[in-house]
């Protein structure tokens, strides 16, 4: 195991001591604010058809990788979106990030346009996502969106999620790929007949032309990021258990022909996750330690 990695896990010790506020259906949004941007050193993920243990079998070889989930290639793909019941984050309870009961651990989701590696349009991405955190057994929540890199992450403000709400996310962008909006709904079902309880959005603007979309990927997404403050590490990744995006949707068909593809850090026990094509359409990832 790289002790570097489990710095920002232990550093956190006396952050996360302080006094928490009392419980309360909608609490405010983490503390945390995360790096929503790649780490130059991890060079993955690597992509496979579904069902293909190829890529997997070796996983000790495979590059690293801080993400996982699916991704459809295409052209003008204009809208990307999905509904999905955030799971709680735990503890980890196996693997080499187990049992640090007054640790942090993260886990988060998000859909987007292009840039799941900087090999899809030199990485310029358009999402929207929901970070969760356990933090000394405490959850905290929040959802956010960001063109990257031109316009960094921001937060939705006067929105609250807590872990086990359902939520549709959708990215939209213009046909010319310089400008876009983004959208979260609390919905409740996980139906297609499912009524908005709440919803934010953003919409972007005039966006410079180095930085327009190229329309040609789908995405899905589980990452583990890093700490704003810490952006060489991602934080150790939460058990999730599993979780399941219902409702796939490109352009407002059903997804067909995605890749899958998962996480793999080698200083957090090496394949982290196990991501497939469900029955439905839908997109299945369960948190696994090494090459179960
Ligand atoms: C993409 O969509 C635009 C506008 O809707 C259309 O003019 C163009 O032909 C489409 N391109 C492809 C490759 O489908
Ligand atoms: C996650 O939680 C499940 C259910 O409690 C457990 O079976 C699994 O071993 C846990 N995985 C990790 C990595 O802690
Ligand atoms: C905040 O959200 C509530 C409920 O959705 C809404 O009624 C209110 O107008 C919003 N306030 C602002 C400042 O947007």
């Amino acid at each position: 195991m790289k002790p570097s990695t489990l710095l920002p896990l232990l550093s956190l010790l006396s952050a996360s001591a302080s006094a928490h506020p009392p419980p309360s259906r909608r609490s405010p949004p983490s503390q945390y604010k995360l790096s929503h941007a790649p780490i130059p050193s991890i060079p993955g993920p690597t992509f496979h058809r579904p069902g293909s243990k190829s890529a997997l079998a070796s996983s000790s070889s495979s590059p690293e990788s801080q993400k996982a989930g699916a991704r459809l290639s295409g052209t003008n793909i204009t809208s990307v979106s999905t509904t999905f019941r955030i799971p709680l984050a735990e503890m980890a309870t196996t693997g080499p990030t187990a049992d640090n009961e007054n640790g942090v651990y993260q886990a988060s989701y998000w859909v987007g346009i292009d840039g799941v590696t900087s090999a899809s349009c030199g990485g310029v991405s358009l999402r929207a996502g929901v970070d969760t955190f356990w933090d000394t057994g405490m959850r905290s929540t929040g959802a956010w969106y960001e063109w990257y890199p031109s316009q960094e992450s921001s937060q939705f403000g006067n929105f609250t999620l807590v872990q086990g709400d359902v939520v549709r996310i959708t990215a939209v962008a213009d046909g010319d790929g310089l400008g876009g909006e983004v959208r979260v709904e609390r919905v409740d079902g996980l139906g297609c007949e499912a009524k908005v309880l709440a919803s934010a959005s953003h919409r972007f603007e005039g966006v410079a032309s180095g930085d327009r979309l190229c329309l040609g990927e789908a995405a899905w997404v589980i990452e583990d990021y890093p700490l704003l403050n810490q952006p060489e590490f991602p934080l150790a990744l939460a058990n999730f258990t599993e979780v399941v995006f219902q409702g796939v949707e490109v352009n407002g068909q059903g997804a067909k022909g995605m890749e899958v593809f998962d996480i793999n850090l080698e200083a957090q026990g090496g394949r982290l996750t196990d991501c497939e094509v469900g029955d439905g359409g839908s997109v299945d990832c369960k948190r696994v330690v090494g090459d179960a």
